[in-house]
């Protein structure tokens, strides 16, 4: 593999975005993304950036292979739907091919579209003519009719705005652009950082550009740091207004609570979620500064300055998601964050 010898191997974020080049579409996924916010901001709508899915870590420049960060995107997918449903218009970001609102009840692999589709002889429509036409089965017509209903209010309504990314080079390329054209809504706009992202990867000067050859035995790639972009996100590019919301997956889920206190210490946001990956779906905990720290809290992270609060689901119930519970939780807090406003 070709080396870059002058490359740094720790890149701060202003390194980074100096050094790697940006993807070809961001312009024009900027000037959406502010058509979107300004359309909302001149009805006072809140809006929410929902990041989904893991990004990926090319290998080579002629990709074939890379790494990828584990997620089917069901968090975020799930969040978006009750951001929406809350009244928030949501900026959804998500890995390409992850799972997106509305569309993931009919998931390929855990619940395929043509499964419940059949095909019936008779007559088709008002026309009286005879022939084939498709119906959906009893069984799946109600959840089907409930989906396709909030699917085409929020149509209507134009409250979803999609991008993909797909490397973890496109994610912070474009949650750079899109934290900075948000910021313009100061506390009315929130960040929900969902998505899985690559803490290694390696910088197009070290890229090989042609696919890494077998038969010369094992394989030895040295990696670069990502640079942690949380405190840019929170001091820079929103401005230290947005109501930021980190995650935090461990599968040790004795570290999540001092993960957490140590990234709200050092990056000095609101609130982090910490899920553990086997029980994920039904148990998550929120840790935020505690009220009663009066003090900042910058590189301070004894876990008695921080509140944590357990939410929980029964897990044998299949109706219910976590992810409404977190979202209404955070609507409540992003509200009291909003109406801080006038004091500041
Ligand atoms: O999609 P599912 O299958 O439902 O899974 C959901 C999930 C478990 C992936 C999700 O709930 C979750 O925990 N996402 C964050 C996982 C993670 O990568 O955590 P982290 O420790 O690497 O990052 C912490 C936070 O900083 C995250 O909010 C991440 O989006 C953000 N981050 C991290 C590094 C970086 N360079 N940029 C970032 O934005």
């Amino acid at each position: 593999m070709s080396t870059a010898s002058t490359l740094e191997s720790t890149f701060s974020a202003e390194t980074y975005f100096a050094t790697q080049p940006p993807p070809v579409s961001l312009d024009q996924d900027i000037l959406g993304v502010r058509e979107f916010v300004q359309r909302h901001a001149r009805t006072g709508r809140k809006v929410v950036l929902v990041t989904s899915g893991g990004t990926t870590v090319p290998l080579e420049l002629n990709v074939v292979r890379f790494l990828d960060n584990f997620s089917a995107g069901t968090r975020g997918a799930t969040s978006a739907e009750y951001f929406l449903k809350a009244g928030y218009a949501v900026i959804f970001m998500h890995r390409q091919f992850s799972l997106q609102p509305f569309s993931r009840h009919y998931s390929h692999s855990t619940h395929p579209f043509l499964d419940f589709l059949e095909v019936e002889q008779g007559t088709i429509g008002t026309s009286g003519s005879e022939g084939a036409y498709i119906s959906v089965k009893p069984s799946e017509r109600t959840q089907l009719l409930e989906v396709l209903a909030a699917y085409k209010t929020v149509q209507k309504a134009g409250t979803l705005h999609t991008l993909n990314f797909v490397t973890v080079n496109d994610y912070l390329w474009l949650l750079r652009a899109i934290s900075q054209e948000l910021s313009v809504l100061g506390r009315d706009a929130m960040y929900y950082l969902a998505a899985a992202v690559s803490d290694f990867f390696l910088p197009r000067q070290k890229l090989s550009e042609h696919k890494i050859q077998s038969g010369k035995g094992s394989l030895h790639i040295e990696m670069d740091q990502v640079p942690k972009i949380l405190k840019p996100l929170v001091s820079d590019w929103t401005r230290g207004e947005g109501f930021i919301v980190s995650f935090k997956l461990e599968t040790d889920s004795s570290l999540l609570v001092p993960k957490a206190c140590a990234a709200l210490a050092r990056y000095g946001h609101q609130v982090v979620i910490g899920n553990d990956l086997h029980t994920r779906k039904h148990q998550v905990i929120f840790v935020s500064p505690s009220p009663k720290t009066s003090s900042s809290l910058q590189g301070n992270s004894d876990e008695q300055h921080f509140e944590q609060v357990w939410l929980r689901i029964d897990p044998a119930d299949k109706n219910k998601e976590i992810e409404e519970d977190i979202v209404a939780e955070l609507v409540v807090r992003h509200r009291a964050w909003a109406g801080l406003r006038s004091m500041t």
